[in-house]
């Protein structure tokens, strides 16, 4: 089918300069930082906790409102729970009032960032807003920051392709004691951490039409455009040719778009040490091949591309923050397409490392573009951790739901160390178990394996990946078919494209950096 990709060239080209545009509605707000007696705009959100008694801030807005705030939380019987949202009308001299409760435990990071997030979903879009931030109970520093980001990251929505799409100019300032530190924080760091989030939601959301291999790759080129350090290499056809990724160029030779291997490296720590390898599946779209997916939900498949869209986002936010750590980010990027040239169930795809695989489905096409991916990037980069992603199974779907991310490692203690991380960023992952047996279901009988052998269908896709890790390596598989996509909203991921393991990964590099 490559005879089409002549004609095609040009209108990749067009549609590759619309994707650097794809505007958000939260990337028309603008967020400022101001002091808590600075407060001018006529709505406000304040934090309230359970106890009824106000301070601070709210106890502020008290006075300014001659009472009104407290006598209004009485008669609403506003208990404070976390995460409880009020909004109060008629409170002159202010326009609103939107009180949203935080408990009466001390909050974690996640919570903080999760106030954030409820700001933003009360916020109604909202001209402008002055964000409250006092007296809350908590040990974290720069709380208007991690609110902000919050704010930032629960504000997300996907408006290119409305033609009534309210685009509003909007000005969000948070008001705390501690404004400059606060505001250093955001705009150094937390911000790009927000806005690998959302690249990343944006790649998973746009219509697998115009996100393909080569305007992806696009996507990674704009994204890191002037952004210090990092280097961009995009490999195409014929040098996976003589690489013999067979099974990467397998996946995608029933589109009429070739596949591509996206290698991006940012080397801020220490010369000479080696990276901490992050590894994504990037089906641009999953139709199932030959081995077609039946028409329920396909077209969620548009965003089989979650795994490498959050290793761009990660590097991202690393570099832009000027991260101290060596990273490297490989994207393995393919539509999996039925076509006349497509692979067939029962082929035999010869690898980069050498080893064979036979496809009993070509709709278990992740595993395969990883293997040749994580055999380049242990290859070529040697990485101290290598940390893969993919929406590979709907078994880890069905296991873990919309709350965990899979997560099978070789080594105990490194699962739990990822636990720990997952739990603090507030993207958590689950153990599923990887053993002996796994590996021996996967026993081909013409080919070194296969790529599929029935149930435990996440353990199975594990051993297929572990395959091509070598036996010392530190390694991390992440199988995030159930988290990559949520229908109903939480407070920091509105529903549709979670842009799922940006927060967990920085947690990762973040991790490291302190060592
Ligand atoms: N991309 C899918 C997995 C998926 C399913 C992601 C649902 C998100 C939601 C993957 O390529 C796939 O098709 N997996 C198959 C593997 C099977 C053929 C062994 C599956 O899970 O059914
Ligand atoms: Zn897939
Ligand atoms: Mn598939």
């Amino acid at each position: 089918m490559r005879k089409f990709s002549q004609g095609l060239s040009t209108t990749a080209l067009a549609l590759t300069l619309s994707l650097g545009a794809a505007a958000t509605a939260a990337a028309q707000t603008s967020f400022a930082f101001g002091s808590l007696s600075a407060q001018t705009q006529d709505h406000a959100t304040i934090f309230v906790g359970e106890s009824a008694a106000l301070s601070g801030a709210a106890a502020d807005l008290d006075t300014k409102t001659e009472g009104r705030l407290s006598s209004a939380l009485k008669d609403a019987e506003f208990d404070g729970k976390f995460g409880e949202t009020l909004h109060l009308y008629g409170m002159t001299p202010l326009t609103r009032i939107t009180v949203i409760g935080t408990g009466d435990e001390p909050l974690t990071l996640r919570q903080i960032r999760d106030l954030g997030g409820h700001a933003a979903q009360a916020s109604d879009n909202d001209k402008s807003l002055s964000v409250m931030i006092d007296g809350l109970n908590t040990d974290v520093d720069e709380t208007a920051a991690q609110i902000a980001m919050g704010y930032k990251l629960g504000s997300y929505a996907f408006t290119k392709y409305k033609q009534d799409a309210k685009d509003p100019k909007r000005t969000v300032a948070f008001h705390s004691d501690d404004t400059s530190a606060s505001e250093t924080l955001y705009q150094d760091d937390l911000v790009y951490v927000a806005k690998g989030v959302n690249f990343a939601r944006d790649m998973g959301t746009e219509p697998g039409k115009s996100i393909y291999p080569e305007s992806f790759a696009q996507g990674v080129r704009d994204l890191f455009k002037g952004v210090p350090g990092v280097r961009v290499q995009v490999m195409g056809l014929s040098e996976m040719k003589r690489r013999n990724m067979g099974a990467l160029m397998g996946v995608g030779q029933g589109s009429i778009h070739d596949p591509r291997l996206i290698v991006v490296t940012y080397m801020g720590g220490n010369r000479g040490d080696d990276p901490v390898a992050f590894v994504g599946k990037g089906i641009t779209f999953d139709t199932g091949g030959i081995s077609l997916k039946p028409n329920t939900g396909q077209w969620l498949m548009k965003s089989d591309l979650s795994g490498a869209a959050a290793v761009a986002g990660t590097v991202y936010a690393a570099a832009q923050r000027g991260a101290r750590v060596n990273l490297v980010g490989v994207m393995a990027m393919a539509e999996n397409m039925p076509a006349e040239d497509a692979i067939r169930p029962g082929d035999v795809l010869e690898t980069m490392s050498g080893k064979t695989i036979e496809v009993m489905s070509t709709d278990a096409e992740g595993r395969l573009v990883l293997s040749d991916a994580v055999t380049y990037v242990q290859q070529e980069f040697d990485p101290s951790l290598l940390i893969n992603i993919a929406t590979l199974t709907g078994s880890a779907a069905r296991a873990l739901g919309d709350d965990y991310g899979a997560i099978i490692t070789r080594d105990w203690d490194l699962t739990e160390h990822m636990m720990r991380i997952g739990k603090e960023v507030g993207e958590d992952v689950w153990p599923l178990p990887l053993n002996e047996n796994h590996f021996k279901a996967i026993k081909s009988d013409i080919a070194d394996i296969k790529s599929t052998a029935g149930s435990p269908g996440a353990s199975i896709g594990g051993a297929v990946v572990g395959t091509f890790i070598d036996d010392d390596r530190p390694w991390v598989h992440l199988d995030i078919a159930g988290v990559d996509w949520l229908d109903g909203s939480t407070p920091t991921t509105p529903k549709g494209h979670a842009g799922w393991g940006v927060r967990f990964m920085d947690g990762v590099v973040r991790d490291l950096e302190a060592e």
